[in-house]
């Protein structure tokens, strides 16, 4: 595969879940691995380019090639570490399932069971990194994903719209599928087309995603 279609470009790849703290034993996450995200990222260092990986807690090792690896936790610091990865970047191409809300305290010490009663945690909005980067003057290539139970296509058009990207990789999520498994599916959006990627290994999806991110990048540059 080695093609060369992003040499000399600069990827960031958002991949993994993030974790939540309710107190210093308990958080918040989600089911994602890490699995697509740094196949995206192996898939970007075979197109030629120089990668920043930004990964939530996985246990997985980085693809070889790949240039910088932030680790984060949370997805206040994913935020962070993504804007500051971004600027100057060519592409930001966010594969991580990023937690929506966060507990609005984090205790200091771990909660005690209070027997017959009930626990209410308040969760705060988090930042949307996406949309954080489409305010920007001056913002990378947008490519998000959108992880959905249903009405698939509906939702990722509406947030190919709402969040202003460049283009979203949809894959249908649940019981065996999407998260944590060896294959996936995509179907691909952007202003004006679409792109079916048939089930298959996330590295071979992640090559033709890729493909066809850099012939979109190509499009919107020219
Ligand atoms: O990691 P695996 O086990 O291999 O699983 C792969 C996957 C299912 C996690 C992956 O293919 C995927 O769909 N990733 C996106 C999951 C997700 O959180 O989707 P979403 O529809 O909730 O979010 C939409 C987009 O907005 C995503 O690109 C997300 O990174 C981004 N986002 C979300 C929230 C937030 N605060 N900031 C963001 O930028």
């Amino acid at each position: 595969f080695g093609n060369g279609l992003l040499a000399g470009r600069h990827v960031v790849v958002s991949a993994g879940p993030t974790y939540e703290d309710i107190d210093p034993v308990r958080f918040i996450g989600n089911r994602s691995s890490g699995k697509m995200g740094f196949a995206v990222a192996e898939a970007c260092v075979l197109a030629g380019a120089r990668v920043t990986l930004v990964a939530g807690p996985v246990s997985l090792t980085s693809p070889a090639g790949v240039a910088r690896r932030i680790d984060v936790r949370s997805a206040a610091q994913m935020h962070a570490a993504v804007l500051e990865a971004s600027a100057g970047a060519d592409i930001y191409i966010a594969a991580a399932a990023v937690g929506d809300y966060r507990p609005e305290q984090v205790a200091p010490c771990k909660l005690k069971k209070q027997a017959g009663a009930d626990l209410v945690l308040t969760l705060a909005e988090n930042p949307d990194i996406l949309a954080s980067l489409s305010a920007l003057p001056e913002h990378p290539f947008l490519v998000g994903f959108a992880a959905e139970t249903h009405d698939v296509a509906t939702y990722a058009q509406d947030k190919l719209r709402r969040k202003k990207l460049d283009m979203i990789a949809a894959n249908q999520v649940g019981e065996g599928l999407g998260f944590e498994t060896a294959d996936n599916a995509l179907t691909l959006y952007w202003n004006g087309g679409s792109r079916e990627l048939p089930r298959a290994g996330k590295a071979e999806l992640a090559r033709e995603l890729v493909a066809c991110v850099a012939e979109r990048f190509r499009g919107a540059r020219a």
